[in-house]
């Protein structure tokens, strides 16, 4: 059997990403978000806010003894307010780098502590974003969380080669790590892009034309080129890529 954790199930690139993976009976799917709306056998569902460090830091995962494949895709993730840095409401950033970095980052930690010994294809996918390497405006905290979780994903990527290296780690596989950009897809993220004021994003008529233009990728197309990927993660060369990379 094969174990996905996934992070914001409940809409989006997340939900389809499910729905995908529960289309094999020999996937099962564990999502975390504040709202359900996924009901199938093989699908479990943990309501948590990610923005609470208490319950992020308490969640655990569970041992698998069948497993052959058990992911962790950290999904889950939003802009929070599109605002200017000095117009911004301090809770709103504290929770946005909560929601974007650091609960990935605990996420990771407790799945790289739990499934150390364990011999299956180990995966974490972290959702990237070209934001995490231009500056937007109005998006800083969001532009700063996802370079963050960038970097992160090379220190674990790095960590786990040098592991590697060592005489004792042929007796378990190690972890692969992958922060993947999905390009500008069609999900409620985009929606609130839309609705944020001129004055606060000079963006903004990009955003409405990638609409307008049928620019966006749905979230189902989006999930199928991930899935693809995934199949063959030996094939994934660099730990930061785009799924523009593998057109
Ligand atoms: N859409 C794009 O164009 C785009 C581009 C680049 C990168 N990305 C990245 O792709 C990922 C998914 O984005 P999306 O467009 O699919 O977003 P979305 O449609 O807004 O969905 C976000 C998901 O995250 C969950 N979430 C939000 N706040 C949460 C919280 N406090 N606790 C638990 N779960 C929470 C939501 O569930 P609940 O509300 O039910 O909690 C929802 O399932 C994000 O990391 C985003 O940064 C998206």
């Amino acid at each position: 059997m094969n174990y996905y954790y996934i992070t914001g199930t409940s809409r989006g690139i997340g939900k389809a990403f499910a729905e995908h993976l529960l289309e094999n009976p020999s996937n099962n799917v564990i999502g975390i978000s504040r709202q359900r709306s996924i009901n199938h056998p093989n699908y479990r569902h943990y309501n948590l806010d990610l923005t609470d460090v208490d319950l992020i830091a308490d969640f655990k995962f569970e041992l698998h003894t069948n497993a052959k494949k058990i992911y962790l895709i950290n999904n889950a993730g939003s802009l929070g307010f599109i605002k200017p840095v000095g117009k911004l409401d301090a809770s709103i950033i504290i929770k946005n780098y909560t929601l974007n970095l650091i609960a990935p980052s605990v996420l990771t930690n407790s799945f790289i502590n739990c499934y150390d010994t364990t011999d299956a294809e180990k995966v974490i996918v972290n959702m990237s974003s070209g934001a995490g390497k231009t500056p937007i405006d109005g998006w800083a905290v969001y532009c700063a969380s996802k370079a963050g979780i960038d970097m992160f994903s090379r220190v674990v990527d790095e960590e786990q080669k040098i592991r590697a290296q060592h005489p004792s780690s042929n007796i378990h596989k190690g972890f692969k790590i992958f922060s993947i950009a999905p390009g500008v897809v069609n999900t409620d993220m985009q929606n609130e892009i839309r609705k944020a004021s001129k004055d606060d994003f000079s963006r903004l008529e990009n955003f409405i034309e990638y609409k307008v233009s049928n620019q966006l990728l749905e979230p189902a197309t989006i999930s199928r080129k991930y899935f693809n990927i995934l199949e063959n993660v030996t094939g994934i060369k660099d730990v930061l890529s785009s799924l523009k990379d593998y057109e």
